[in-house]
């Protein structure tokens, strides 16, 4: 029995780092899976993964940022598998070199950064609500970062959306909760995935390491973990909450991930 049997969940962002662990975790836990990803090629590797480990998937192109592929993710999710119980909103994009400071931010990139991890998740919520309403309930988990609750020196546009992902959880978890929804959100410490450790010297991840009161960085799989708990009914009764998983990065002063995608 795993945590997820007969479960239908929607994963963004699966291609690669923590939604690729994520994706092969839900599987293993018994979901179907529905990867969505600008990286299509790669999405469909990891699809193939789980298909050949006997797990359930497929994947598709989605950019989180438009309403149009939004829909059809859904509408395939629906069509290959019936229906939509759970979803993880794990895509995100910025640009460490134009996404500066509040001087110097480019905003052009200023608006993609929002409309992939921001909009992106009320779009993905709105289009996947009501078929989760409609089969009794549903769970969402909002991938967030530890950015959302401190004030970086840099990636301001990042951070700003990452605190609007975790408010609309808020929004999502009051609103739709006595519909049998919950929402909640995760928010990474630094975790090392090849867009993560980009320009980060051995160096400083070894600093970053010893700061951390568990003693190491953190790994894709501590997130995937933390998100299929919150997925499944074993966290029935946590909604609207963003759940730190970072080792105590936070509590603990320590200096935040250098980077992020
Ligand atoms: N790795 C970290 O240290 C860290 C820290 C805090 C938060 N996070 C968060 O965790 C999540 C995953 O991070 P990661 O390090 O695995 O990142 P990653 O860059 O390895 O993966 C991001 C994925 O999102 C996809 N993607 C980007 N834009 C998209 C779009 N418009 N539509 C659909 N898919 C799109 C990419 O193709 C990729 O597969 C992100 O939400 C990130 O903000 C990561």
């Amino acid at each position: 029995m795993g945590l997820l049997d007969a479960k239908v969940a929607i994963l963004t962002g699966g291609a690669f780092g923590i939604g690729r662990a994520t994706a092969l975790h839900l599987a293993t836990e018994g979901a179907a899976v529905v990867i969505g990803d600008i990286k299509t090629d790669k999405a469909t590797d990891v699809a193939d993964e789980i298909s050949s480990a006997g797990g359930q998937a497929i994947a598709q192109h989605c950019d989180v940022a438009d309403e149009r592929s939004v829909v059809e993710l859904m509408d395939t999710a629906v069509r290959t598998f019936g229906g939509i119980d759970l979803l993880d909103h794990n895509a995100a994009w910025t640009d460490s070199l134009r996404d500066s400071d509040a001087l110097d931010a480019d905003l052009d990139t200023w608006d993609r950064v929002h409309q992939v991890n921001t909009k992106g998740a009320l779009l993905l919520a709105r289009h996947a609500i009501p078929s989760m309403i409609s089969r009794g309930g549903g769970a969402i988990v909002n991938i967030s970062s530890g950015s959302a609750s401190i004030g970086e020196i840099t990636r301001v546009a990042y951070g700003v959306s990452k605190a609007g992902v975790e408010q609309l959880t808020r929004h999502l978890a009051n609103r739709y909760g006595r519909n049998g929804i919950r929402a909640n959100a995760v928010a990474p410490g630094f975790i090392l995935t090849a867009s993560s450790a980009k320009g980060v010297p051995e160096s400083y991840r070894t600093l970053l390491a010893d700061q951390n009161p568990t003693g190491r960085l953190g790994a894709p799989d501590d997130i995937a973990h933390v998100v299929a708990f919150l997925l499944s009914d074993r966290a029935g009764y946590i909604n609207g909450q963003v759940i730190h998983v970072d080792g105590g990065t936070q509590i603990a002063g320590a200096l935040p991930g250098p980077s992020g995608p």
